[in-house]
C-alpha cells in the first residue's frame, strides 16, 4: 500500500488522509473514460479493487492453486491453510467468537436465502410473524416472501418517515409474542439511512425474536462487532468492501448454526455418505457444499487487510467530510430534492431533480466519466413509499475526493442547462 499518512516535521503522524496515495493503489483510476478522469461514485453498488486484492487473487491462480480441503499434497495443504487463515481474518474483523460462525457464501443474497431456507423453514409457521423494514433491498424481502408463500407466516413492515428515518417506536409496536425474526438492513443502500441497529436488536430480543442484519453497506465504512451488537445473523458481500465478487459471509451464532439443517448438499459438507444415510460435517463446513470460491475468500481477506492498513477511523473521518461537502454542494444545485435525509446517513446522496429523470441525469454525467447509479436500487418498496419511480444515487468510497464531488456537481448544473 502507498503511504496513507504523511509525516510532519516533528515526526508525529499527520492525520491528513492522503487520498491521492490511496487512489494510486487502485489501478482502475489510471484510465480515462471518454477522455475524462474516472469519477467513480457508485461504490454502494460495488467498490473498486486495490492492487493488493487483485494481486492476492492473481497469485492464488498463478502460484498457489489447487482444490482445498481435499488433497494431501503440498499445494492443496498450503492453500487450505491460507483459505482457513482468510476465514480467521474475517472472524477477527467482525469479532465473532469462533471461525465456526463464519460461513463463506456467494454474497449477502445467498446468506439471506440460506437463513430463510434453513432456520426459517424450520422455525417459521402459519402462526408466526417476522418484521422487515421499509428500507430493505430486494435480497432481504424476496427470500422471505418465497418462504412465506409456502409456510404462511406474516411479514410485517417496520415503517420509516419521509426523510428515511427508521421509526423505532412504530417498530416496537409491531413486536409481539408471535414475532420470531426481525430482518433488517444496517445501512440503506437506496437512501443511506443508518438504522438504530443496536436498539432494534435489544427490542427484538426483549420480545424473544432473533435478528438478521444485512450489513452490506456497513462493512465498507465502519468496524462491526457482532458479539457486542448481539446480532444473531449478520450478512455481507465482499465486493462492496473492496474484495472480489462472488464471495461474502454469513455470520451466525454457533448454537443457531448447530440447530439449523444444512442448506445445499454436496462435497465437503458431509462426514460420511452411503445410499442409506448421510452424516454432516462440523461447522463451518456443514454449510459450504462444493468447491468454494477459494481465490475469492483469499481476496476478501486481502481487502480487509487493506482497509485495516488505511484505518477505519481514517476511512470514517474522510467519508464523513466527503458527505458533509457533498450535502453542502448539492443543495446549491437548482431543483434538487434530496430523498435520503435521515438524521444519520452514510456516504450516499440519493436525489431527484425537477429538470430531469434520474436515468437522464445518469446519462449526462456518464458523458463526463462520472459513474452514479440511477433507478430503484433494487429497493422498489422505498420508491413506492416515496411515490417516485427512481432516484439518482452518488455513493462514496475511501478513494473519493472533493474534486470528484466538484465534477459531479458541475455535471448536475449541466443537466439543468440541458433540460432547462
Ligand atoms: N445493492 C447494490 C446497490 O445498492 C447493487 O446498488
Amino acid at each position: 500500500m502507498n503511504n496513507v499518512m504523511t509525516s510532519t516535521h516533528n515526526g508525529l503522524a499527520n492525520l491528513n488522509y492522503n487520498v491521492q496515495a490511496i487512489r494510486e493503489d487502485f489501478p482502475i483510476f489510471e484510465q480515462q473514460i471518454y477522455g475524462k478522469p474516472l469519477t467513480f461514485l457508485d461504490s454502494a453498488a460495488s467498490a473498486q479493487k486495490p492492487k493488493s486484492v487483485i494481486d492476492a487473487v492473481n497469485s492464488c491462480y498463478s502460484n498457489e492453486y489447487a482444490n482445498i480441503h481435499r488433497g494431501g499434497y503440498f499445494l492443496s495443504q498450503t492453500l487450505t491453510a491460507k483459505y482457513e487463515a482468510a476465514r480467521e481474518t474475517l472472524r477477527a474483523h467482525i469479532k465473532a467468537n469462533s471461525p465456526k460462525e463464519v460461513i463463506f457464501v456467494r454474497g449477502a443474497t445467498e446468506a439471506i436465502n440460506l437463513v430463510a431456507q434453513t432456520w426459517g423453514r424450520k422455525n417459521l409457521g402459519a402462526k408466526d410473524e417476522m418484521i422487515l423494514s421499509q428500507l430493505e433491498h430486494h435480497s432481504n424481502i424476496v427470500p422471505w416472501q418465497i418462504l412465506r408463500d409456502e409456510k404462511e407466516f406474516t411479514i410485517q413492515v417496520g415503517p420509516i418517515d419521509d426523510k428515511g428515518n427508521f421509526l423505532l417506536d412504530e417498530f416496537e409496536k409491531k413486536l409481539n409474542n408471535k414475532t420470531k425474526l426481525v430482518a433488517i438492513t444496517h445501512i440503506s443502500n437506496a437512501l443511506g439511512t443508518i438504522t438504530p441497529i443496536r436498539e432494534i436488536i435489544k427490542l427484538a430480543h426483549k420480545h424473544g425474536a432473533l435478528v438478521l442484519v444485512d450489513g452490506c453497506q456497513a462493512l465498507p465504512h465502519m468496524e462491526i462487532d457482532v458479539v457486542d451488537l448481539d446480532a444473531d445473523f449478520y450478512v455481507f458481500s465482499g465486493h462492496k468492501m473492496y474484495g472480489p465478487t462472488g464471495v461474502g459471509v454469513l455470520y451466525a451464532k454457533e448454537k443457531l448454526l448447530n440447530a439449523m439443517p444444512p442448506y445445499q448438499g454436496g462435497g465437503d459438507m458431509i462426514r460420511s455418505v452411503t445410499f442409506e444415510k448421510t452424516t454432516f460435517n462440523d461447522l463451518p463446513h456443514k454449510f459450504e457444499a462444493g468447491t468454494p470460491h477459494i481465490a475469492g475468500g483469499i481476496g476478501l481477506s486481502a481487502a480487509i487487510d487493506y482497509m485495516n492498513d488505511v484505518g477505519f477511523k481514517n476511512i470514517h473521518d474522510h467519508e464523513k467530510e466527503l458527505l458533509r461537502y457533498g450535502l453542502e454542494k448539492i443543495q446549491e444545485v437548482d431543483g434538487i430534492e434530496l430523498r435520503g435525509r435521515a438524521d444519520n446517513i452514510a456516504g450516499i446522496l440519493s436525489f431527484t431533480m425537477k429538470s430531469a429523470h434520474p436515468h437522464d441525469i445518469g446519462t449526462i454525467l456518464d458523458q463526463d466519466g462520472i459513474a452514479i447509479r440511477t433507478g430503484h436500487h433494487c429497493a422498489q418498496p422505498i420508491m413506492d413509499f416515496l411515490d417516485i419511480p427512481a432516484t439518482a444515487r452518488a455513493s462514496f468510497g475511501l478513494y473519493n475526493t472533493k474534486e470528484d464531488i466538484d465534477r459531479f456537481i458541475d455535471g448536475l448544473h449541466k443537466v439543468n442547462r440541458i433540460f432547462a
